[in-house]
This record gives C-alpha cells, sequence and structure tokens, in this order.
C-alpha cells in the first residue's frame, strides 16, 4: 500500500513545465475550482494529486524526477495520450455530452475510433495503477471528468478496500443522445463510473440525466450512490486578487479601448464550441442593425482564449470567431469607435478586469455543465453586471432568478436580452447583482471539495 490518505485524479493538474531557453524547468501553477478546493488539503502531506504530463517540458519533468510535494505527473505514451485525449475524450465523451454533433455525417465510430478506444483504456489503466499504488489502506479517492470514466472499475477491481468517488464537470447525456456510441462502449462507461461508491455531479439535472442512462443500459445504479455538488466561485481569492496592480492597469487600458461614456457587453470563455461565440456575436450585430440608437454607444468585449486547438474543428471555430469580429467592425465601425474588442491571447488579469467594468455579462453557451464566469462576474463587478444566462447552462440552476435568461440558439431573443439588459435601471441591476453573488458563491471551491469527501466517508 502507498501512503497517500486522499487522492485526486485528473487529466489536467495544478502544475505544468516549461523548457526554458537554457534548459531549465519552470513551474507554472493552473487555476480553477479544483486548484483552490484542493488548497483546503493541500497543507495536508497525505493529500496527492494523480495528472497526466501534458506539455513536453511536463515530461521532461518526470524524466529528470522534477516535481512538487503532492503532484504525481503520470509520462503516458504521446500517441496513447493523443489518442485518448483529443480522440476520445474530446472529440467523442465531450461531443456526446454537450450534444455537438452535426449528426447527419457525424459521429462515425469505425476503426480509427476503436483504436482510440483502446487508447483511452490503456490511459484509464494506467491511472487505476498509478492509484492503487498510491493509496494508503482505506483512502478516498476522487476521480474528476470525463477523461477518466473507466478509473473508478478498475481501481475497484485492484483496490477494494478503498472509498472511490467520482465527479463529473461536464453534463451528461441524455439517454437518447447517449446511445449513439456503440452500445459496448456505453456500457463500459457506465459501469466503469458505477465502479464508484459515489457519484457527483454539478447540477441536478446532470445527475438524473446519468441516472435514465443507467436505468436504461445497465439496469440501474446498484450500490452506487448519487450527488449534487453545485461549485461555486471562490470569492475572497477574486476580490482581493481583482484589485491588484496588474488588474487596475488592464482597467485602464480597457477603458481606453471602449471610448468614455460606452457600456460594455463582456465575455470571457475558452474558444469552445459550447460556449456558443459565433451566435453571439450574431446576436450583438442584430442588435446594432435593428436597434441603431446602440450604435458608438456599445462595445462587445469579447475574449476567446484558445483551446484544444489540435482538433481541426476548434481551429476553424476560432478562425470563424476572428472573421466574424473583423466583419461586423468592418460594417459598422467608424473612426472613432471599435464595436467588438476581441482578445485571445489568455490573461487572467485582464479577464478580471473585464469583469469589474461589465455592463452586461454575455454567457450564452449551447450547453454547459456549469459555467463559472457566470458566478464570478457578480461577485468582481465594481457597479453592478447585468447577466444575460443561458437556460442550458448549469448554473441557470442557481442563477436563473436574477438573470435575463436566454434560448442560447435564439440570436434574436439574444439581441432583446442584451438591450434589455442595457437599459436596466441602476437601482435594479445592483440589487439583482448583489443577488447573484451571494447564490454564486454559495458553495466555495474549499467546501465543495470537503463535501464530496464527507459523503464518501458517509
Ligand atoms: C472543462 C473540463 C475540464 C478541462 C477544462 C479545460 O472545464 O471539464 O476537465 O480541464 O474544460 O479543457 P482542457 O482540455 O484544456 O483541459
Amino acid at each position: 500500500f502507498g501512503a497517500a490518505r486522499v487522492l485526486v485524479a485528473s487529466n489536467r493538474g495544478p502544475v505544468s513545465y516549461d523548457v526554458q531557453a537554457d534548459g531549465t524547468l519552470s513551474a507554472r501553477r493552473g487555476g480553477g475550482g479544483l486548484v483552490s478546493g484542493l488548497s483546503a488539503i493541500g497543507a495536508d502531506a497525505d493529500a496527492l494529486w494523480v495528472c497526466s504530463a501534458l506539455s513536453d517540458g511536463d515530461r521532461e519533468a518526470v524524466r529528470r524526477g522534477v516535481g512538487e510535494a503532492g503532484v504525481r505527473m503520470l509520462d503516458i505514451p504521446a500517441d496513447v495520450h493523443a489518442d485518448a485525449y483529443n480522440g476520445i475524450a474530446n472529440s467523442v465523451l465531450w461531443f456526446v455530452h454537450h450534444m455537438l454533433y452535426q449528426t447527419p455525417l457525424e459521429p462515425v465510430f469505425d476503426a480509427e475510433f476503436r483504436r482510440q478506444w483502446a487508447s483511452y483504456e490503456t490511459y484509464n489503466r494506467a491511472f487505476a495503477e498509478a492509484l492503487a499504488d498510491e493509496a494508503a489502506q482505506g483512502a478516498a479517492v476522487v476521480v474528476q471528468d470525463y477523461h477518466l470514466t473507466l478509473v473508478p472499475g478498475m481501481l475497484r477491481e485492484l483496490r477494494p478496500d478503498l472509498r472511490i468517488g467520482h465527479f463529473s464537470h461536464t453534463p451528461w447525456a441524455p439517454p437518447e443522445y447517449f446511445r449513439m456510441l456503440p452500445d459496448d462502449v456505453a456500457e463500459q462507461v457506465l459501469r466503469g463510473m458505477l465502479g464508484a461508491d459515489r457519484l457527483g455531479f454539478l447540477t441536478r439535472r446532470w445527475a438524473s440525466a446519468f441516472e435514465a442512462c443507467a436505468v436504461e443500459i445497465v439496469g440501474g445504479l446498484g450500490d452506487t450512490r448519487i450527488g449534487v455538488h453545485g461549485l461555486g466561485a471562490d470569492a475572497d481569492f477574486l476580490r482581493e486578487r481583482s484589485h491588484e496592480a496588474d488588474v487596475n492597469e488592464r482597467i485602464t487600458a480597457l477603458r481606453a479601448e471602449i471610448g468614455a461614456g460606452r457600456r460594455a457587453i463582456v465575455r470571457v470563455d475558452r474558444t469552445e464550441l459550447s460556449k456558443n461565440i459565433v451566435r453571439g456575436l450574431h446576436a450583438y450585430e442584430h442588435l446594432l442593425a435593428s436597434r441603431p440608437e446602440w450604435r458608438e454607444r456599445v462595445v462587445h468585449v469579447a475574449f476567446a482564449y484558445p483551446s484544444r486547438q489540435d482538433l481541426a474543428v476548434y481551429r476553424d471555430y476560432t478562425a470563424e470567431v476572428q472573421r466574424l469580429a473583423e466583419e461586423i467592425n468592418s460594417a459598422y465601425g467608424t473612426p472613432g469607435w471599435t464595436p467588438v474588442v476581441l482578445h485571445v491571447k489568455d490573461d487572467f488579469a485582464r479577464s478580471l478586469a473585464a469583469y469589474r467594468l461589465a455592463d452586461v455579462a454575455l454567457v450564452n453557451p449551447i450547453r454547459d455543465g456549469m459555467n463559472l464566469v457566470a458566478k464570478e462576474v457578480p461577485v468582481v463587478s465594481d457597479e453592478g453586471c447585468v447577466l444575460v444566462l443561458s437556460r442550458e447552462a448549469g448554473a441557470y440552476e442557481e442563477l436563473g432568478d436574477d438573470a435575463i435568461v436566454v434560448n442560447p440558439y435564439d440570436v434574436i431573443g439574444t439581441a432583446d436580452a442584451l438591450h434589455e439588459a442595457l437599459t436596466m435601471a441602476p437601482g435594479e441591476r445592483a440589487e439583482r447583482t448583489k443577488r447573484l453573488a451571494a447564490a454564486a458563491t454559495a458553495l466555495p471551491p474549499a467546501q465543495w471539495f470537503l463535501d464530496q469527501l464527507a459523503a464518501l466517508e458517509g
């Protein structure tokens, strides 16, 4: 048996390495709910985070034996990892749960898919073996997300003594969509997950969809329990971080880009198909076309950060976002006014600056496990911000009452919602922002994680 009493497993870990020009390695710490959640037990020397080596620097770090206490990176062969991560996790399972397929032509489950599926099994087995190796007798293991659906079942066989949880950060597909997967694969995914003592989801909706799949395909949940933990924003961290000097500097720069006296409609996303950035731009364009009074008086500040660029469909989507932003700017722009300010270089301080000064936040995903941007904006906002929120985001369950809710496919409806948001009275806007911030921070990341551990004990 190993020594770790609490283990987390995820594809992307809390730290990543770059090889510098002089050959040394520099570490970068990632953000996100899981990282801050784990800081709750970070002081605990018995905790271990098992993750994949993703970059060349990560692989080099593993080879040189460089690393952080409490983190173990797995150097899975690059081709196996690429098949599992790009091929299965991001092109099949992500697409299924976000219902992204263009179904007349996709998906096609052919020989290439079968080869990638075998890699996904190998990659999941590498995690299960590492966890089995590191876990102390009776330890708690929390496996994260769609990359690692087979781990609970594999780990259960290797180590029946462990308490095993799995948490999904994505939506879960309804059975009629999930059943697009080949039957044996659908069964394997469900049985893999059901190897856990407890499964966690972000909303009741995703938990019910999982349960419906389990009932239809494998006859039920067996002994596995299901729980809902709606990950919230980290208020203390965000409020402090958003008032540091670098954020203040970026506020000044952003204000200059927007122009004095103009309103800002802000969005911040990975350039991700499910985030619906293109329809958001169309909605903004419709607002300018149908309500000319907003021309020169509003700017759409869109931050769309590169994501999953190994996949052609993501590269194409990124290009389309850029093309459309340019098209709107050349159709409507004037010498003193750029209607869309698009930034694609990831910059957390600038995202926080945009949150602080936003008049309206546009969060219009076609499907989203939670969407933390919707929760972060109201916490950080200086003067109150109206949230235009898709009813298909998990955050809708908690924030729907005080947001302006949209059907993400309805571009004209979204344009109308933007108009309504821009014209909301300041008093109401401030009141709603307060209530949104309270709902958004109900379950801070540290508590979110501790609740899962406690439920696993019970
Ligand atoms: C979603 C997933 C996470 C993933 C993140 C970023 O939030 O639920 O598991 O880490 O996207 O995607 P990436 O592919 O860059 O890790």
